[in-house]
Order: C-alpha cells, then structure tokens, then sequence
C-alpha cells in the first residue's frame, strides 16, 4: 500500500468507528470511543512524524499547518472525552464534534493535500513512505494504547 492508500483506509476505518459509535450506547460505546481514539492517535502520528515532513513544500505548507492545527483541535477533544463517562450530558454531543471536524479534515486531506503530494512525489517515493507509515503504525498499536499519549499533545500544533 502506498502511503496515501494507507491514510485514505485509516480514514475509512475510521468512519465505520464513528457510525458504530453513533449507535452505541453506555460502556460499548466507550470502547467504541476509544477504539476510535487509538486509531486517530495512530493516524495522527504517523502523519505528523512521517508523512507531512515528507511531503512538504512551497504548495503543501499551507495546507500542511492547516492539517496540524486541526490535528490538534482534534487531540483537544479526545483527551476532553477520555477523561469523561459516556453517561455525562455533555459526551454524546463531544463525540459528534469529534466527529464533525474529523470529516472535516478528511475531505481536505483527500480533496487538496492528497492531489498535490501525487503531483509531488512519485508512486515509487509514496510506496516507501507507505513501508515506513505502516512500520510505524505498527510499533504504536503493539505499545498499547495508542490514545494514551493524546492528552499529552494537547499544547500546541505539531511542527512540520
Ligand atoms: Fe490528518
């Protein structure tokens, strides 16, 4: 799988997550949350670490902060909801605004910042980026829990 093969299934994997979660109620869907929560900590990471500093340039950079500072919006709220019972008022609606600024991201990774890597590198260079992303999503799943490191990225937008 390339890399942006490998990002656009973590997305869709993710969006099952979330209709599931919708339905869900009480202690699965805390699990489902946190399901969801493990999968963006790993998407998050790879991304930041790997897949924005490899993909950078005079077209990109824009479009790269923008993605940082929602990745960091995004990590805001999950560790709100990690620290919340899913029996609490205010759960449900974060979930949905989670929700919301995911798909938000999702629409301008696949519609902008993805078109423009392809012009950028080749589908050699993005097959090699996908062999290290998914070496390292690995790494993060067989650690553990993945979304524990969240609520320690809540400062400030990862550099790129
Ligand atoms: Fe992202």
């Amino acid at each position: 799988m390339d890399a942006i093969e490998l990002l656009e299934t973590q997305h869709e994997e993710v969006k099952q997550l979330f209709k599931k979660c919708e339905k869900a109620r009480g202690e699965s869907k805390r699990q489902l949350f946190e399901q969801i929560a493990d999968a963006l900590a790993v998407h998050a990471s790879i991304e930041e670490k790997h897949f924005y500093p490899a993909t950078k340039s005079a077209r990109t950079e824009d479009l790269l902060q923008e993605a940082v500072e929602e990745h960091l919006s995004v990590k805001r709220i999950i560790a709100d909801l990690l620290d919340m019972d899913p029996a609490e008022a205010q759960f449900d609606a974060k979930i949905t605004v989670l929700q919301e600024q995911v798909e938000h991201h999702v629409k301008e990774e696949e519609g902008d910042l993805f078109p423009q890597v392809k012009k950028l590198l080749s589908k050699d260079q993005l097959e090699d980026l996908g062999l290290v992303m998914e070496d390292a999503a690995e790494e993060l799943e067989s650690g553990g829990a993945p979304r524990a490191a969240v609520p320690g990225e809540t400062g400030e937008a990862a550099p790129i």
